[in-house]
């Protein structure tokens, strides 16, 4: 397989010797996007970026033109590269739970796991931005330019997940909502004071990074004639900010953490769903996580950090 990269940023070094090629570059550049596919024929499209919740509410219109007009330029470069090559090609996008709006903390806790059809009201720019795109990606897929004389179908195999909240071991996240879990996390590894800023008893599902990027290389590669649905909601485990912060501190006896809720932030994560429900993911294409959460910290996280800020495990 070889991986045709484009982001802001160089990558890491590590990253960069896994690539064919990387591309520093703005999914906003049409130029750019043109100039990729008239130099290769890609099997499938990974649309990663975006502007997240936090930082989606405070530039709203750079949310739109990332995260909505982004994608759109992709799709189309999809539809070119489908073209080009006589075939579908599959576009494989990450949407979130923010998709989900529900209005209040009695009804987050009596709907309990919901199924991707239930709540989509979503109270964010981040969450109305994935959820826009997710129907486009089904018009893309099924509806493109219905009244052309010979519509363009067939072209794109849209493939979506929804995830939770995410927590690497190798990158801490910036504008999200979800964050607080990595910052704490990661916080505590290196010795710094955290001030987490939503309530303890705050509830959001979430997943280990390496569960995550299994997801969408597993969704890619199951047959078509499999998938029920275009878009598939998955969790891994769904802890209160309180848990999290047991496991932190367990982990890191010395760890300073300070619950400081933040009223408007902490009105954002209490309108997602409490975990959600995953069985169409797993019927339809075998999705199991490997981590739960005591599996995620000990196997993953805590020995990965301590890697990373170079502390001996229990410091
Ligand atoms: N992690 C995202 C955020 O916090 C939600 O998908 O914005």
């Amino acid at each position: 397989m070889r991986i045709v990269a484009l982001d802001l940023h160089p990558p890491d070094a590590f990253v960069q010797t896994r690539c064919h090629r990387v591309v520093t570059g703005d999914i906003s550049d049409i130029a750019l996007l043109d100039n990729l596919a008239a130099t290769y024929d890609f099997d499938a499209v990974y649309h990663l970026a975006a502007l997240l919740s936090t930082k989606s509410e405070r530039q709203p219109r750079l949310a739109n033109k990332v995260n909505v007009d982004g994608t759109i330029n992709l799709l189309e470069f999809t539809v070119s590269q489908a073209r080009q090559q006589g075939r579908a090609i599959k576009f494989l996008y990450p949407s979130s739970i923010a998709v989900h709006g529900l209005p209040d903390l009695a009804t987050k806790a009596r709907a309990g796991k919901v199924c991707e059809d239930d709540w989509c009201e979503p109270t964010t720019m981040y969450g109305i931005n994935k959820l826009y795109c997710e129907r486009l990606g089904r018009y893309y897929e099924t509806y493109y330019r219905q009244l052309d004389a010979a519509p363009t179908v067939g072209g794109i195999d849209f493939r979506c997940i929804r995830f939770p909240g995410l927590i690497s071991a190798l990158t801490v996240p910036t504008g999200g909502t979800s964050d607080y879990a990595p910052e704490m996390l990661h916080a505590a590894a290196s010795g710094r004071s955290y001030a987490c800023f939503v309530r303890p008893d705050t509830t959001i599902p979430f997943m280990a990074m390496p569960d995550a990027i299994e997801a969408l290389s597993r969704l890619e590669a199951v047959p078509r004639e499999r998938l029920s649905r275009k878009v598939y909601s998955i969790g891994s485990f769904a802890p209160s900010a309180a848990q999290i912060y047991d496991r932190v501190k367990q982990a890191f006896p010395m760890a300073d953490v300070k619950f400081v809720p933040d009223l408007k932030r902490q009105g954002i994560v209490d309108s997602w769903p409490v975990d959600v429900d995953d069985s169409a993911a797993r019927r339809d294409w075998g999705w199991e996580p490997v981590f739960d959460f005591d599996r995620a910290f000990d196997d993953y996280l805590i020995p990965a950090v301590n890697k990373r800020y170079r502390q001996p495990p229990g410091r």
